[in-house]
């Protein structure tokens, strides 16, 4: 008879780490979910799950800061996923070292104790936002890595620490590298949040950044589903290698904001704000994944397409409840 495997998962109360702790959960996981130490005794997104997914949830609050919270949380753990990080780019311009603290240190930390552990499997999670504007369409991940902002800087700092580990010492590290990822429970620092709550909350007339650039978006639990796939894949498939989890269709946040609009049934009116403009050189102007090898390998797809994901975020914010725990009203870093 097998045990129930242990996931253990740092970034958890986040938005994409709750939704993987859901489909951990589905899959017959037991998990381990870290919430970061905070003085409210906060869970975050853990707080709004389910009973039943609860009664398989084992929550620490802890720090990936420090080494001897991650190891204690790593303990006896089957697989680790990886997500907490600090992933504002506009906050990673006023506070850099916090996310080399967090995105390069707190990576160091969750390695070492892995590797002291002898953890059978690391999911480390990367970003898009490594690959910089595209060199080439669509990015494949042998794309070249050139980093556009102190947080892109920082995640490149993880994944490169993750692949010298892996070389180092063998530890059986793969890294997801999700394109950005929208749905519900996002922060409204996102620009698909920032759109659909400045709408249920009855503005018209939105305020953002630079419409021009281009990104490939993927509903969030199909992002939770190519953690999965990566975690439970063959060792042999899957370890000392990275893969690209986006699903190849690429739209302007300009045409994204129309679409929206479509899907809501609302006039919208854009402003531009200057304040969210970033700085030319640090702006990425276009990401599209080339995920074949994530599909090749595990079979992943994303089942939902861009409007029919859209459909489900904005059901998620028009309902109050949700709405609440969100500041419309202000420039969310
Ligand atoms: N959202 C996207 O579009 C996207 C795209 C690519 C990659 N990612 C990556 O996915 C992961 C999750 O991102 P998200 O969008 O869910 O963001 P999120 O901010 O909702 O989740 C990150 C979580 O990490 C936690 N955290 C921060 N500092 C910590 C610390 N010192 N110790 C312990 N926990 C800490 C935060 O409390 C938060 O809950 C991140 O690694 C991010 O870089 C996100």
């Amino acid at each position: 008879m097998t045990s129930t495997p242990l996931a253990a998962v740092t970034g958890a109360e986040g938005f994409i780490g709750s939704h993987l702790v859901e489909a951990l959960v589905a899959a017959g996981h037991r998990v381990r979910a870290m919430a970061q130490y905070n003085s409210f005794s906060s869970y975050g997104w853990l707080e709004t799950l389910s009973e039943e997914v609860l009664a398989e949830v084992e929550i620490v609050l802890g720090d990936v800061r420090d080494p001897g919270s991650v190891r204690g949380f790593a303990e006896g753990a089957d697989c680790v996923y990886h997500l907490a990080a600090l992933i504002a780019i506009p906050y990673s311009y006023r506070a850099p070292h916090s996310y080399v603290d967090t995105n390069v240190t707190g990576t160091l930390n969750v390695l070492e104790a892995v590797r002291a552990l002898d953890t059978p499997r690391l999911v480390h999670t990367s970003t898009s936002e490594t690959y910089g504007t595209a060199q080439t369409v669509p990015i494949t991940e042998d794309h070249p890595i050139h980093t556009q902002s102190p947080y892109a800087a920082s995640k490149a700092g993880g994944d490169r620490l993750a692949d010298s580990y892996h070389a180092s010492f063998g530890t059986p590290v793969v890294t997801l590298r999700p394109f950005n990822t929208f749905g519900p429970r996002q922060s409204m620092r996102a620009v698909i949040p920032t759109v659909i709550g400045q709408l249920a909350a009855g503005e018209r007339v939105i305020t953002l950044g630079d419409l021009r650039p281009t990104r490939d978006f993927t509903y969030v639990e199909d992002t939770a589903r190519a953690f999965l796939a990566v975690g439970t894949a063959d060792a042999g498939q899957v370890v000392g290698r990275t893969f690209n989890a986006g699903t190849g269709g690429e739209i302007s946040v300009g045409d994204l904001v129309a679409l929206i609009g479509k899907v809501t049934g609302t006039e919208v009116e854009v402003r531009e704000d200057a304040e969210r403009v970033r700085p030319a050189a640090s702006e990425v102007m276009r990401l599209v994944a080339d995920a074949t090898r994530l599909r090749e390998t595990t079979g992943w797809a994303p089942a939902h397409d861009l409007e029919r994901g859209l459909a489900r975020t904005a059901e998620f914010f028009q309902d109050p409840a949700n709405l609440a725990r969100y500041k419309t009203g202000i420039y969310n870093v």
